[in-house]
């Protein structure tokens, strides 16, 4: 697995609790701050770098370890974030922290939060000075966003996922069509606005797409308004010599008794128009078009490869369809 290495400087603790959302969502990570840096730090694979601004400055403390860890470091992906009030000037502060370490080195500003009761006296003279000469307010702020965080950790994430040691791509697709085929359950991830539901579900895997049939329920009133999902499929077994599983985002549609694909994908399930005619009630298919399957699987590491391995599907539309009913 990847290791993330956060470094960053923080007086008054929004750094702080960026960092360790970042650290979070990269992980298996490791915050320090620059002082608390050791030698073995060094070989994890990902360096982020966070310092708050004051006075139009980067912290001293994230500078100096910058400036002496450069020559390791431009051989490492990493990249860098400020925190602060001024978010569109944000970026050209960390310019000079790109000059050590390459202008391609990815660096994001995110906004900082000013407690004023917090503030020590001396912030508070430079802050009052600041505020006369200008007409910039002394008063409490808060631009922090962790939406706005979260998205940059996870594009991090998603870009470095593919320098680990990676299986072939079309081993991996057939490795992850195998798992989904030789397994029946798993928990669909459905959600919209602050409601969120994992409903555990039989599903059919054929022609690259996901079936799941309903008669109906509250995953779709999230469906019908968000159509993102997760599948989780796994074995029970989570020891690290046999520990497998998938989670496979995708796109679903609602396939209503009325819907083109309809009858073909209860077919699959083995219900014919004759079988049909019987029910009472509407049998409803959520048919997924797999995005992306994160599959861990523990004999990847036997052949010298990572256990986490990411596959993004190709575009719909590029996919072999359904035969269609005469
Ligand atoms: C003394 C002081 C000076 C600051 N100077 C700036 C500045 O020049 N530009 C800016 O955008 N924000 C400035 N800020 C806002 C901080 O960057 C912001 O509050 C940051 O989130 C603080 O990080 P911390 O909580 O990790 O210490 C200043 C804050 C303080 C306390």
């Amino acid at each position: 697995m990847q290791r993330t290495c956060v470094i960053y400087e923080s007086k008054y603790g929004t750094t702080e609790e960026i960092a360790g959302a970042i650290a979070l969502v990269l992980g298996p990570a490791r915050t320090c701050r620059p002082e608390e840096f050791t030698d073995d730090l060094t070989s994890f694979d990902l360096f982020v770098i966070g310092t708050p601004i004051y006075n139009g400055n980067i912290a001293p403390s994230v500078r100096r370890f910058v400036e002496t860890n450069a020559r390791w470091l431009k051989k490492k992906p990493v990249a860098l974030f400020c925190t602060c009030l001024n978010i569109p000037k944000g970026r050209s502060y960390l310019a000079e922290l790109q000059d050590y370490l390459g202008k391609d080195v990815p660096a994001v500003a995110f906004g900082g939060r000013l407690d004023t009761a917090k503030l020590d006296r001396d912030d508070r003279t430079a802050l009052t000075l600041y505020a006369r000469k200008t007409d910039f307010v002394l008063e409490d702020r808060d631009l922090t966003s962790m939406r706005a965080v979260a998205a940059f950790a996870l594009a991090l994430r998603e870009k470095n996922e593919c320098l680990e040691g990676r299986v072939p791509e079309d081993e991996l697709l057939t490795g992850i069509e195998t798992f989904l085929r030789s397994h029946r359950t798993g928990v669909l991830a459905t959600g919209h606005g602050d409601r969120v539901r994992a409903t555990p579900i039989d599903y059919i895997y054929a022609n690259g797409m996901v079936y799941i049939y309903s008669e109906g329920g509250e995953k779709f009133a999230h469906l019908i308004q968000n159509p993102a999902t997760a599948l989780a499929i796994y074995n029970d077994d989570t020891s690290p010599e046999e520990i497998r599983g998938l989670q496979l985002s995708g796109r679903a549609e609602i396939l209503r008794p009325e819907s083109p694909g309809h009858r073909e994908a209860l077919l699959l399930r083995g219900i014919d128009m004759e079988r049909l005619a019987g029910f009472t009630i509407e049998m409803n298919v959520i048919r997924i078009t797999p995005i992306k399957a994160e599959y861990l699987n523990a004999a990847f590491k036997k052949e010298g490869c990572a256990i986490r391995q990411v596959y993004r599907f190709p575009l719909k539309g590029s996919r072999v369809p359904l035969p269609q009913m005469p």
